[in-house]
């Protein structure tokens, strides 16, 4: 069944993971990021600092087009929870996006289902943008991969209200094509995307997730960005080691526009 494409705006991200660590490396990316940032743009844009940066970035992305986030929050907003990050210092900072349940928080840090969707609701109710990573962990048939994408799906939302369904940013990103040489084919992320699409609306209906975007990670960069994002069901990018030279990044911004 065709499904609907309603505006969504492209979205562009990167992840810093922890590659770059310290305060000046990070003032010096972003701040290029915000002279270099293409005047008129009509693509949403965020990054997503090294945890101990955050603070800095967030002082020179204030009042700038430029969203910001973490890569992870605990999935409590207060309490006896140590070494997490909570959602109230996120919210005072001004972040606008976090990630949840990225493949190596689920797999290193053993994150669950469960831990990703009170995460997920958390996030909704505090205004902040999920971008909510999901993915099958190794190669497999399509049919296989849908039923993954499913359970994914469904867990992460299973507490999320459903007029806010539109807020949220699915990344799709396969285990098997984070941190490789190449990406995954651009044709198989297309139809990838195009079940994704399905699948939201079938099980959530068009209404509530016509505004849900889907982007794409994995190995993202400047060679392969355009033939990914090259689909109505693609709203985007979510780069990672290829987005370290931010001429390169900003590149993938414009070819999104
Ligand atoms: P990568 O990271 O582009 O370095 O593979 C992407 C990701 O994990 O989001």
């Amino acid at each position: 069944m065709e499904v609907l494409n309603l505006e969504r705006k492209p979205i562009v991200g990167i992840s810093m993971k922890i590659y770059k660590n310290t305060s000046e490396e990070l003032q010096v990316y972003t701040n290029t990021l915000v002279d270099k940032y293409p005047k008129d743009l009509n693509v949403d844009v965020f990054i997503l600092p090294s945890m101990g940066t955050l603070h800095p970035v967030s002082k020179i992305l204030l009042d700038t087009q430029v969203g910001w986030g973490s890569q992870n929050m605990a999935p409590f907003k207060n309490g006896a929870y140590t070494g997490e990050l909570s959602v109230e210092s996120l919210v005072e900072l001004g972040a606008k996006y976090v990630e949840i349940g990225h493949f190596e928080r689920r797999t290193i840090f053993k994150e669950t289902d469960e831990m990703i969707a009170d995460k997920v609701s958390l996030a909704l109710e505090n205004n902040l943008i999920p971008i909510i990573c999901i993915g099958e962990f190794s190669r497999h048939d399509l049919a296989s991969v849908q039923g993954e994408l499913e359970s994914q799906i469904g867990s992460a939302l299973s507490q999320a209200d459903s007029g806010q369904l539109n807020q949220v940013v699915f990344a799709y990103e396969p285990a098997w094509a984070i941190g490789q040489r190449e990406a995954a084919d651009y044709t198989y992320v297309h139809k990838v995307h195009k079940l994704i699409r399905t699948i939201l609306k079938d099980k959530y209906g068009d209404q509530d997730t016509s505004g849900t975007r889907l982007i794409y990670g994995g190995s993202v960069s400047m060679d392969n960005a355009e033939a990914i994002m090259d689909s109505p069901d693609v709203d985007g990018v979510f780069v990672g080691r290829f987005g370290h030279d931010i001429n390169n990044f900003i590149e993938i911004v414009r070819l999104a526009q």
